[in-house]
């Protein structure tokens, strides 16, 4: 039987006004799931919440079948060091270094160690020697991915993952993305605006009127 690696429940926030209400939602190992939705509906906020980095005004969150909110600082700290990579729109890369220096941070954080497959399957072999600041925003997004998934994570937030890149490459990181979920039993939660990436998914769910309605 496969694991649960995250499962929340009855998940309800509001800012200024009520963003959604009465969300479940889980992910297994080897499973990757969609959620689209209207700018504005909240994507971000839910990806957050599932993350550790919002506390909902209701709800429950577990990963790898803790509840998150029983946890102390320092048991958060490590499951975002260890088990989680958070892919989102910014890419929070050190300018000034190249890019294999800031995959070595990564992987030195995390204890793990740089996986060249991966390096060559992104298509930024080439780039290693590279200060970032002189690499493509394209490149820039694929070394980041490449510093996310060294650190081998279990569950992987990705909030717009695709969102500046070219179609070509936007299925390659996909297809990058998908087969690590599968060779590590790990899992994925994606949002995205794009249902061509949504439809690679195991399932797609649409947030919408303050409701995760599956699609
Ligand atoms: N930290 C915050 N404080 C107040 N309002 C916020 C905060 N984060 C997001 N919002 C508001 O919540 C709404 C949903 O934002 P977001 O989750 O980023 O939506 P999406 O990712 O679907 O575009 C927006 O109206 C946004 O302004
Ligand atoms: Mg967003």
């Amino acid at each position: 039987m496969s694991k649960t690696l995250l499962k929340a429940t009855n998940i309800a926030h509001k800012f200024d006004y009520q963003l959604f209400s009465d969300i479940d939602f889980e992910i297994k190992e080897k499973e990757c799931k969609a959620i689209l939705g209207r700018s504005g509906s909240g994507k971000s906020t839910l990806l957050h919440i599932f993350s550790t980095f919002i506390k909902p005004n209701i709800g429950e969150v577990e990963l790898l079948n803790k509840n998150i909110y029983e946890l102390n600082e320092n048991d958060i700290e490590s499951i975002r060091r260890y088990d989680l990579g958070i892919i989102f729109q910014a890419h929070y890369l050190f300018k000034g270094m190249t890019a294999i220096e800031n995959l070595e941070i990564a992987t030195i954080l995390s204890g793990k160690s740089i996986d060249k497959n991966l390096i060559e399957k992104l298509e930024i072999t080439e780039n290693m020697g590279q200060k970032i600041g002189d690499l493509s925003g394209g490149q820039q997004q694929r070394v980041s991915i490449a510093r996310v998934l060294s650190k081998k994570p279990k569950i992987i937030f990705a909030d717009e993952p695709t969102g500046n890149l070219d179609k070509e490459t936007a299925n390659l990181v996909m297809k990058v993305l998908l087969e690590y979920v599968q060779e590590n039993s790990a899992g994925m939660v994606l949002v995205t605006h794009d249902e061509a990436m949504a439809r690679m998914c195991n399932r797609s769910y649409k947030l919408e009127n303050s409701k995760l309605e599956l699609l």
